[in-house]
């Protein structure tokens, strides 16, 4: 496909991204043939519930060192070929079944990253993803963790599963402790609800917001993201597939960038959604309407707002 191939020659940063999702379907169906485990759904999501439940057994089945350096080495050969010079992917490493605590975790995914980045020349940062279900002690117990591995290839916190009756301003004890590591800061918020926890985000200080679409129903709140300069890590099919709008077309991606909004585009959970980030490129083109200076306005905004070292912003950029 012409429009795929174009869209792939464009450096970009990837920064909207779930490690366990980004697993390739034939590694999937073979890890699940080998553990007896059923194919989780894909793509058709009629609950958010639904959605954790799928991505939880692809958490399980990286339950080896061995699986999960495979996963990294895949997902980073991935983004290669689909022109990532920036790959900022998030993981909950407390929810690792190949080691005994989050710690361990770290200290295997870290560096297999950079080796795989070193192979397929593309820079990695890891996002430690806080999981807004698990109660204010992980929140916090997650920055720490992050805190301590700020040297050592961990670049942002992020806040990751329902919004709903979870506000990302419970967070804010957790986020300072990123902060004051030097770490950046990256929830997801303005995905499940509305455009109060965009403000909400922009009120904490963040670096950059994950989804944050739903800004959009706000007028002031659009206004200020502009102002901001706060890049959107946007992902339409994910919008799509998990209802927060009927069809592409009605996806509000245009407007926010019409609107000044910076922002990067994604593919959140690339296997459970059946997209990688260059369809999405595509897709923004051919449904969204969105032209070829716009996306690579997205390309550019998404390497600007990463936290990859300024040499290879200046040299991507
Ligand atoms: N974790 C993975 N994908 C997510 C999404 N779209 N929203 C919230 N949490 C997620
Ligand atoms: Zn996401």
């Amino acid at each position: 496909c012409p429009a795929y191939e174009r869209y792939a020659a464009l450096p970009k940063a990837h920064l909207h991204v779930h490690l366990e999702a980004a697993m390739r379907p034939g590694t999937m169906r073979e890890w699940c043939a080998e553990d007896g485990v059923e194919v989780p759904p894909l793509v058709d999501f009629p609950h958010f519930t639904g959605f954790l439940d799928a991505y939880g057994v692809l958490i399980s089945l990286l339950h080896t060192p061995e699986r999960l350096g495979r996963l990294l080495d895949e997902v980073v050969a991935d983004a290669a070929a689909q022109g990532v010079v920036a790959l900022e992917f998030a993981s909950i490493p407390d929810k690792s079944a190949a080691f005994d605590s989050a710690e361990e975790a770290l200290e295997f995914i870290l560096p297999a990253a950079s080796a795989a980045g070193r192979r397929h020349g593309v820079w990695t940062g890891a996002i430690v993803s806080i999981d807004r279900g698990a109660g204010p002690g992980h929140a916090l117990e997650a920055a720490g963790l992050a805190a301590r591995f700020a040297e050592r290839g961990v670049v942002a916190v992020g806040l990751v599963a329902d919004e709903r009756g979870n506000p990302v301003a419970d967070a804010a004890e957790a986020f300072a402790i990123a902060r004051e590591a030097g770490l950046g800061v990256v929830p997801h918020a303005g995905e499940l609800a509305g455009p109060e926890e965009v403000r909400s985000a922009l009120d904490l200080g963040v670096d950059r917001i994950q989804h944050g679409v739903r800004a959009a129903e706000d007028p002031r709140v659009v206004a200020e993201l502009a102002a901001s300069g706060v890049c959107l890590d946007v992902c339409p099919s994910s919008n799509v597939i998990l209802g927060v709008y009927p069809t592409l077309a009605e996806h509000p991606l245009p407007t926010l960038l019409d609107a000044g909004v910076r922002c990067s585009i994604g593919a959140d959970d690339p296997l459970l959604f059946g997209v990688d980030v260059v369809d999405e490129y595509v897709l923004a083109h051919e449904q969204m309407g969105i032209p070829d200076a716009g996306l690579a306005g997205c390309a550019r905004a998404s390497i600007d707002s990463s936290f990859a070292p300024a040499d290879l912003k200046r040299g991507a950029l």
